[in-house]
């Protein structure tokens, strides 16, 4: 059996959800190469040993530099803060490793572009944690747009909204520019740039404008600290700091194959704990997704008979029409958040092996052009005018 030993930087929030996902992947699923948990690093107040033990590492460790480049190391998986992704993401390219990173692939445009062409000049094998594109229910999507089954794509409408950042939550790392790049933009609107580009196969060509905005402008300064987590676990102290990123970010786009599209990030929308949602209108029908029912996508077959037409669920549970299915329990019986990690770890574990994913697995490539969106609409908010892609490289 064909191994591959990781090693993962980082073990906050996605730490969690990587472990389960690289410790399921070989139990659900059949990859051509096998991960092994050989080293997760921490930094050393978190005490890594303990992680590792909890999340069946092998080894820890506190030096990530001598961890990316030990021999011993196969496979390189990042997910630390959006600043300290390029750094191990370029030692791993650099020693030769396909690498995956969590989203957005940087903190800034230059970091993402030097990554996709540093990955691009290496041949090494990359991904980025748009794990959305996972459930199976965006993986159908997927499929019905490229099968034709939605006709030519005219609108596209996209939101990811939260309701976590009230003024009691500190100054974690996601209120800080030099650590997150921007606020809820590159945390949420990310993801939702991939979906759409993933499920209308379109690139977003133009911003027609877009706004900014943060309401809560200081926060309590952490203890220990720029510290992690998303919010609500984490102390404050009774210092105040300044927010230096945006907690909405609202913008309009034209895509590259004719539809227009409206995009919208908040981490402040009352109401919508995680609502990741995208409709897609086209000439034969449409489609809906949103996050809190994953398991399901809506559908509208504008070629049926007028008088029983309507917005069908598609409960997309079944193994034997439903990517991944499958692969976890009979059919009908839900998945869950973490599936679509481990989903992403067996497509790239796929990939690395030369083989097919069941849908395409996003590079650095991929997460270089979701990074020239966000920067194209901060540039729009910020300068009040429409912004054309080909001017933001
Ligand atoms: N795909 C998703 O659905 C999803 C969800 C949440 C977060 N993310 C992304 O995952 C990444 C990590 O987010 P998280 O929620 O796990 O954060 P977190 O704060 O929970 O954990 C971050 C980890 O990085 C470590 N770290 C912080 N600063 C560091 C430094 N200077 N050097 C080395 N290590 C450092 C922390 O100690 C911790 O182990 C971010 O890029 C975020 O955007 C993706």
């Amino acid at each position: 059996m064909k191994e591959i030993n990781v090693a993962m930087i980082g073990q906050g929030f996605m730490g969690r959800s990587h472990s389960n996902a690289w410790s399921q992947v070989a139990k659900f699923f059949e990859p051509p190469i096998h991960p092994v948990m050989h080293t997760v690093f921490g930094q050393p107040a978190e005490k890594p040993e303990l992680f590792a033990k909890k999340w069946g590492w092998r080894n820890a460790a506190t030096d990530w530099e001598s961890l990316v480049r030990s021999p011993a190391i196969g496979l390189v998986d990042i997910v630390t803060p959006n600043f300290m992704h390029s750094p191990p993401a370029r030692a791993a390219i650099a020693a030769g490793k396909p690498v995956s990173c969590e989203k957005p692939i940087a903190g800034t445009l230059d970091e993402a572009r030097e990554m996709a062409q540093a990955a691009k000049k290496a041949g090494v094998k990359t991904a980025v944690w748009f794990c959305y594109r996972r459930c199976p229910a965006v993986a159908l999507a997927h499929q019905m747009v490229k099968a034709g089954e939605i006709g030519d794509i005219r609108h596209v409408r996209a939101h990811y909204l939260q309701d976590w950042a009230d003024e009691s939550v500190p100054l974690v790392w996601r209120f800080d520019k030099s650590l997150a790049g921007s606020g809820a933009h590159g945390d949420l609107n990310a993801h939702i740039i991939d979906l759409i580009r993933f499920v209308t196969g379109q690139e977003i060509a133009e911003i027609c404008g877009s706004i900014a905005e943060t309401f809560i402008k200081q926060r309590k300064k952490m203890t220990g600290g720029s510290g992690g987590g998303i919010g609500g676990t984490q102390e404050g102290s009774d210092e105040m700091g300044e927010v230096t990123v945006d907690d909405a970010v609202l913008f309009l786009a034209r895509l590259s194959g004719g539809a227009i599209g409206s995009f919208e990030a908040a981490r402040q929308a009352t109401g919508n704990q995680n609502r990741n949602f995208f409709e897609i209108n086209g000439t034969k029908g449409a489609i809906k997704f949103d996050f809190e029912r994953m398991n399901e996508l809506e559908y509208y077959d504008a070629r049926s008979q007028r008088r029983t037409q309507g917005w069908t669920t598609i409960m997309c549970t079944h193994g034997s029409d439903h990517p991944y299915v499958a692969n976890w329990w009979p059919d009908a019986h839900l998945i869950g958040y973490e599936h679509t990690f481990t989903n992403q770890a067996y497509d790239f574990l796929l990939d690395i092996a030369g083989k097919t994913p069941v849908v395409p697995v996003p590079t650095f490539e991929d997460g270089y052009q979701t990074q020239r969106v966000l920067e194209a609409a901060l540039l729009s908010a910020e300068e009040r005018r429409f912004i054309n892609l080909d001017d933001v490289t």
